[in-house]
């Protein structure tokens, strides 16, 4: 069943670079467990949009609140802490980082041992320290990744990393998990996988997802609602297949290489 929460409210949002609008007056509710999807040429604004709901950039204009909370120009590490996640558009793994550590560096954002704690190791570190490997290679498993927890995460095939990515953005216990182009690179069997991986977590876990892609295939598969951004503007929003047959919608990815 829907909830009504809201889990990320974003009002007018606005950022320029200089002489260059880079997202103009953007508007998104994205409730409790749905899956969205932001979509639009490249150059449109989709990372920056992202950027910002992050704390990466702090937007020229706008409001944007997370469960019901302004977290304008609230620094990144304590939107993790509210429950934001986010993979990138470039796979930013820690190559030489077995996969269960790749997915343990996250979870120590939210151990609750303090540093003298960790000096000393107190119990409670280590209790702590277990508890958070099980979950790791619970996450692992549910990516289907636990048979490689011992495999430095740059000698896994390109489709399992970007899914490791996500599996580390998911040992933060995110509220909302923001995809950068998750499928960039993959061939369509692990396309295919990679769109089931992501059903999967938003049920198992009830968590929102805003999804930038390309792929049409991924993006129709599994989102209930997109917005689609063009030079920084919304061009369109709301149902997949109402919105992708929008006259301005197929104006602005004329001519646009699939990639
Ligand atoms: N830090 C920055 N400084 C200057 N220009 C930027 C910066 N980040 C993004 N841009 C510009 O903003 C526009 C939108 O970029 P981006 O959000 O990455 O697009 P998309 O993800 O939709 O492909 C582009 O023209 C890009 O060059
Ligand atoms: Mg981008």
């Amino acid at each position: 069943m829907k909830s009504n929460k809201v889990v990320l409210s974003a009002k007018n949002i606005s950022i320029t670079f200089g002489a260059l609008k880079a997202v103009t007056d953007f508007n998104l509710e994205i409730k409790e467990n749905e899956l969205v999807g932001l979509i639009g040429p490249n150059g449109a604004g989709k990372t920056t949009v992202f950027n910002i709901i992050t704390g990466v950039y702090s937007p020229t204009s706008g409001e944007y609140y997370f469960n019901g909370e302004p977290v304008t120009k609230t620094p990144t590490y304590k939107l993790v802490k509210k429950g934001l996640a986010r993979t990138f558009q470039n796979i930013r793994l820690f190559k030489y980082m077995s996969v269960l550590d790749n997915v343990l560096v996250a979870n120590n954002f939210n151990m609750k041992y303090g540093i003298l704690s960790g000096i000393f190791r107190f119990p409670n570190y280590w209790r702590e320290e277990k508890e958070a490997k099980a979950k790791a290679m619970e996450l692992l498993k549910i990516f289907d990744l636990d048979q490689y927890a011992d495999t430095a995460a740059g000698n896994l095939p390109y489709g399992k990393q970007r899914k490791l990515e996500i599996a580390r953005a998911m040992a933060t216990n995110p509220k909302l998990l923001l995809l950068d182009e998750p499928a960039a690179g993959m061939n369509p069997t692990e396309t295919e996988e990679l769109m089931n991986t992501i059903r999967l977590i938003r049920d198992k876990f009830n968590i929102a997802i805003l999804l930038i892609e390309h792929d049409m295939k991924l993006v129709l598969g599994i989102c209930e609602r997109l917005v689609v951004l063009d030079h920084g503007t919304t061009i369109a929003a709301g149902d997949p297949i109402e919105v992708i047959n929008t006259p301005a919608v197929v104006t602005a990815y004329l001519g646009q290489e699939e990639e």
